[in-house]
């Protein structure tokens, strides 16, 4: 940890909002009834300036910082602290007419109108100076004011992309640095196929679907311009803040940003998160998911990160958004800190007026405030998080998921036989569920990962591309004694999207190859028939859908074979004893049921440590994180109905009540309990 990682410890966790003050300032009333509420629902934190661009320079060069000099001021007054924004996630509306090179250019050529916000051109000279001016000017006002905590950088920064010349004459450059020569480059791309080849970089345009190998390097040109946009933003904020930490909030893997790379330069991490919650017969398999990007975010740093938006009701812009039902408030925000956040915080503390926001959910409504659920569910959780300080550093778990997201842009640009479902991240993220099922606590790593020996067991889902020496650190981990599972469309292309020929490096470790791969309609039947005495003790037939690996084995084992069609018989799930270690193929693509039977008996071989030993109901789970000196056991119902843990041996406490524990807990429908593991 840097020492401006380790400044931001804080000894309590952070709670609040993103607060818009700049748009209530004609609204006195209601600024002071702000603050009486932020005290009274015990935030301790808010996020200030985001989108205040306009307002902070209201004309080109003229600056207006009162009514923020005012609420940094009261914010502080009021015990409150500052995560303070730099403004270039939206621009003013003069900047963009008399700049227009700000604006990003589509795919068409056609440079986009002054709209909407997150659309900057990522290399236009203008903005960034533009940015370095303001960030100048508010790193200079307010380096010394005692209300800031860190800097919020920008707001969701994405991999849009912006094809104007600007940011094509970077494009060629990057391609250039990348790989010397047309030649290289005309290699790596495969441009014989089509007539493609290149004469001139200037023939370059990233609009050509066809070759995979430029699209994917445009998608990482287009991720690294925006981190060099963010390195050049943060410049002023480094050199006159130096003690102040700097986040910026990221958002699930979607968005075109390899995060593991932008995670590097920043001190702490931060993400937006809004699950459909309700959205499906049950809760339970979106807390799943909601669980896998909580601990991504933590993984990003292998440290504790920050919740920083949430919204405390419903959002406006999915299709359907119900309010939170009582109870899931206080148990959604308590599963982030459980996964490793140091703060809740919610979009936003105030709902708007106008535009486009005004209907979505807030602390504070338009017709009710303090009286409304929505306000005492805050409330509640305010009164958790201040029983739960101080926070602290996050543990070292036994299991790690390969998350890759160069990896999954690959397998997304790639035509393959089957094109439907292809599904990089919810793979990830059925084989993350049993783990959350069993409370066997996880990481997730990067393809860069250098050190994996802490690590008993590695999963790397659909592997597709071998990126850097992953191959090889996989192969030395196996071989000194580690587990590693990896299934159907592995290994079967280099960094440039180039298929290997031949062996692939991953044959020692699975001691297969993988001859064909057959892919499935939704009518066609296949599946997997356990072999009678195989290491796992598992047994039975389990469905295989859409993608099955056609292998044939060197040393491997067969633990399951095909049950169906031309190779019936042939190896569907294999064991490969490899130096110490071991290494598992599922080569076909299994289901839920399947995975949790497969890691459940792999985990008991392994002896995987869990939160709570006895087996959980289902749609509960436990995780463990220290607080101080102190452990608590976060315990999670994410059903509608009441449910019984039952604990190990040992005293435990309620967090809240203080009430002491012992043998079970009992949790409400859709509750959550903390409880300190105290020795016997
Ligand atoms: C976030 C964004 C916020 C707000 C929120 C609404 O993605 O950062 O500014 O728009 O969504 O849910």
């Amino acid at each position: 940890m840097t020492q401006i990682e380790q400044r931001f410890q804080p000894n309590f966790l952070l709670h609040g909002a993103d607060y818009n003050y700049e748009q209530w300032l004609d609204y006195p009333d209601i600024l002071e009834e702000d603050f009486r509420l932020m005290r009274e629902a015990n935030c301790n934190v808010m996020s200030v300036g985001i989108f205040s661009w306009a307002m902070l320079e209201p004309a080109e060069g003229q600056y207006d910082f009162e009514w923020l000099d005012q609420l940094m001021d009261t914010l502080h007054e009021n015990g409150i602290q500052a995560i303070l924004a730099t403004p270039s996630g939206a621009k003013p509306a003069w900047m963009s007419h008399a700049y227009p090179e700000i604006r990003r250019v589509d795919a068409q050529g056609r440079r986009e109108p002054h709209f909407q916000r997150h659309n900057h051109c990522p290399t236009s000279p203008v903005y960034r100076q533009k940015v370095r001016q303001i960030n100048t000017h508010l790193a200079k006002r307010y380096r010394a004011h005692p209300a800031v905590l860190m800097w919020h950088v920008s707001n969701e920064y994405n991999g849009g992309g912006c094809h104007c010349d600007l940011c094509y004459a970077a494009f060629r450059a990057w391609l250039r640095n990348r790989y010397g020569t047309l030649d290289t480059l005309n290699h790596a791309w495969w441009t014989t196929f089509w007539s493609h080849r290149y004469t001139d970089w200037s023939q370059i345009e990233p609009v050509d679907g066809s070759i995979q190998g430029l699209m994917l390097d445009w998608q990482r040109f287009t991720s690294d311009q925006m981190l060099d946009f963010f390195l050049a933003e943060i410049e002023p904020l480094r050199a006159h803040t130096p003690d102040v930490p700097l986040t910026t909030n990221f958002m699930r893997p979607d968005v075109g940003l390899d995060y593991w790379r932008f995670a590097q330069h920043i001190d702490v991490v931060s993400w937006d998160s809004y699950p459909r919650w309700h959205s499906q017969p049950e809760e339970w398999p979106v807390a799943v998911e909601t669980a896998f990007y909580h601990n991504l975010h933590r993984s990003y740093k292998n440290q504790p990160f920050l919740l920083m938006e949430s919204t405390p009701s419903h959002t406006n812009w999915q299709g359907i958004s119900r309010p939170k039902k009582p109870g899931m408030h206080l148990l959604s925000s308590m599963q982030a800190v459980a996964h490793g956040a140091d703060g809740v915080q919610y979009f936003q503390w105030r709902q708007s007026r106008g535009g486009t926001e005004k209907f979505h959910g807030a602390v504070i409504g338009h017709v009710a405030s303090r009286n409304a659920r929505v306000f005492q569910d805050v409330k509640s959780v305010g009164a958790h998080l201040a029983q739960l300080s101080p926070a602290t550093s996050v543990s070292q778990a036994e299991v790690a998921l390969l998350y890759d997201f160069q990896n999954e842009w690959a397998l997304t640009l790639a035509q393959l036989p089957r094109n439907e479902e292809k599904q990089y991240q919810e793979r990830c993220i059925a084989h993350y569920r049993p783990f959350w099922q069993m409370a066997v606590p996880i990481d997730l790593i990067a393809c860069s990962t250098s050190n994996l020996m802490p690590y008993k067991l590695i999963i790397a889902p659909m592997l597709y591309m071998l990126r850097q020496d992953i191959a090889a650190r996989l192969d030395t981990f196996v071989r000194r004694g580690g587990t590693v599972v990896l299934t159907y469309l592995s290994g079967l292309v280099d960094e440039s999207d180039l298929c290997f020929i031949g062996a692939s490096s991953l044959r020692p470790m699975l001691g297969l190859w993988v001859e064909q791969t057959d892919v499935l309609f939704d009518h066609n039947t296949q599946t997997l028939e356990l072999e009678a005495d195989n290491d796992l003790g598992m047994s039975g037939s389990y469905p295989i859908t859409h993608f099955a690996d056609i292998v044939h084995t060197d040393t491997a084992i067969p633990v399951a074979r095909y049950g169906h069609d031309y190779y019936a018989g042939q190896a569907a799930v294999t064991i490969n004893r490899y130096g110490a270690g071991q290494c598992f193929y599922v080569a076909g693509r299994a289901d839920t049921r399947f995975l949790h039977d497969f890691y459940t008996a792999l985990s008991n071989n392994l002896q995987l440590a869990r939160a709570v030993s006895a087996p959980l109901p289902l749609g509960v789970t436990a995780q463990q994180r220290r607080h101080g000196d102190q452990t608590a056991l976060y315990l999670m119902n994410f059903q509608p109905s009441s449910q019984t843990v039952e604990l190990d041996g040992g005293i435990y406490e309620d967090a809240l009540t203080g009430e002491r524990l012992r043998h079970s807990v009992d949790l409400e429908p859709l509750g959550v309990r903390i409880v300190w593991q105290r020795l016997q």
